[in-house]
């Protein structure tokens, strides 16, 4: 090949390359756009929590004391009438949840809304982020079995994964510096 042809195809290879890298940023963005849109969608079918929720009564227990739940986040797991639950100290009032002074708490029924398997509260925010496609600055509820996402401080909204109600509350009461456990919600009509 002489040393003319090999220059023409040196530059027509730079022509190749410069055109391909021309159009990455239009790949991106559209990479971009459609991921937004999946993480639209995905929502779409979700179901909010009720900020105002039904709870049936149920035999009341007492879940823990409230020194036992002096940090922030610090939770606590029990039954209620055999279904297995957990109440949270949180940092600001959630809706269904108990509030008094300067402490707020929210418990929630452990069993996911998705296919029944018991969700397990998670922490790890960058573990949550890998394995359930989840970005949170708050601890959450986890369920391992479809990697369904309950967000504590939402409620319990399904946030993630296939399940789309909203994990129930449990109805919390306060005597003499016990939590107790009282009533669960009713599923939304
Ligand atoms: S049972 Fe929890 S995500 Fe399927």
């Amino acid at each position: 090949m002489s040393d003319p042809d090999a220059k023409e195809l040196v530059s027509e290879e730079r022509r190749k390359l410069v055109t391909w890298l021309w159009r990455l940023p239009v790949l991106a963005a559209i990479g971009g756009a459609g991921f937004a849109g999946y993480e639209f969608y995905k929502h779409l079918d979700k179901t909010l929590p009720s900020k105002t929720p039904v709870f049936e009564p149920k035999t009341k227990i007492e879940i823990a004391e409230l020194a036992e739940l002096a940090s922030l986040w610090s939770f606590a797991e029990f039954s209620l009438e055999y279904m297995p639950a957990i109440v949270f100290r949180v940092p600001a009032p959630v809706s269904g949840g108990l509030s008094f002074e300067d402490k707020h708490f929210i418990a929630f029924s452990r069993i996911c809304t998705h296919m029944g398997c018991i969700v397990q509260p998670n922490e790890n925010f960058e573990a949550i982020a890998v394995s359930y496609n989840y970005r949170t600055t708050s601890p959450v509820l986890a369920c391992g079995c479809h990697f369904s996402v309950f967000a504590v401080d939402k409620a319990g909204e399904a946030v993630s994964g296939p399940a789309t109600l909203p994990i129930p509350r449990v109805q919390l009461e306060l005597e003499e510096n016990r939590l107790y456990a009282v009533g669960l919600e009713q599923k939304p009509a």
